[in-house]
């Protein structure tokens, strides 16, 4: 097994702590001892460990055959291909995928995460890979018709998401009729099942939801009280060396059409204004 660097150095502190003691009353440090782990200098570039929670598509998901796929780990292959960096993916659930982070068990998390005014004093954020907004899925008879009808309803979130926040904000903190999921596609499956009248989730994983399952007869509900959000790539505070060489190739991509190309693939057309999300605007 291959040590990552982290590792490598907390192995290599408690190593050197217990020299330490062990040269305790001695006049001259002992010589370096060789070590039981390979050496930096001849370990191979680090990979960077991305964390993705591969239940929503068509941004991560997983194929028929376990490998994550979608819209996301595209952008962020191509950008790791431009920034000369290895990526490996892990699935990793979305509860816990920001602490998992924190931790230091994933380098990075490229899970169609919004980037938020809060989130921001807990992690740093690439510039935008794509525009979102949150979208209501009811079933078709539903007299849901705007976001404010959702106060007199039984609502289906993912855990922790913007969706929740928009839907708590909404009903209060304290509703007992918000319905808690831990993933998207079991709280649209609820829906179907009739536990809960509506859903609220991004528009892209619920416009797809709705497309492949015709069955579920699901309609979708748009309000403009819900704000734009634009989703980012997010690393450890601080990791400006990561974080810069993802925001260049996220450039470079943009800007030589492989962007467009991974939209189009995933939504049949370039994104609305023939332009990838602009660098500036967060929220
Ligand atoms: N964009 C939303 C958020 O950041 C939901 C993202 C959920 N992503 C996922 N892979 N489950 O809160």
């Amino acid at each position: 097994m291959r040590l990552t660097t982290r590792q490598f150095l907390q192995t290599a502190g408690l190593f050197a702590a217990g020299l330490l003691l062990a040269a305790c009353g001695k006049k001259e440090a002992p010589p370096a001892p060789a070590a039981a782990t390979p050496a930096p200098a001849a370990a191979p570039a680090k990979v960077v460990v991305v964390g993705t929670d591969a239940a929503y598509a068509p941004f991560e998901s997983q194929n028929e055959k376990g490998e994550i796929v979608g819209l996301t780990i595209d952008v962020v292959n191509a950008v790791a291909k431009k920034a000369g960096v290895e990526v490996k993916f892990v699935n990793t659930p979305w509860e816990g995928i920001f602490n998992a982070l924190g931790q230091g068990d994933r380098d990075m998390i490229a899970s169609s995460v919004t980037i938020t005014d809060e989130r921001k004093q807990t992690m740093d954020f690439t510039d935008p890979y794509f525009d979102a907004v949150q979208l209501i899925a009811v079933k078709e008879g539903s007299k849901i018709a705007k976001f404010d009808d959702l106060k007199k309803a039984k609502v289906g979130v993912q855990t922790g998401t913007t969706g929740d926040e928009a839907v708590t904000k909404l009903l209060g903190k304290t509703s007992t009729s918000i319905k808690r999921f831990e993933s998207t596609p079991l709280a649209l499956k609820e829906l179907e099942a009739g536990g809960v009248d509506a859903v609220v989730a991004d528009n892209g994983v619920v416009i797809n939801y709705v497309a492949n399952n015709p069955g579920a007869k699901f309609k979708t509900v748009s309000d403009k009280a819900f704000a734009p959000e634009q989703y980012g790539f997010a690393v450890k505070k601080g990791n400006a060396e990561l974080l810069g060489k993802l925001n260049k190739g996220l450039a470079e991509i943009k800007a030589d059409g492989t962007y467009n190309t991974i939209y189009a693939k995933y939504f049949g057309a370039a994104p609305p204004a023939a332009a990838a999300p602009a660098s500036a605007a967060s929220k």
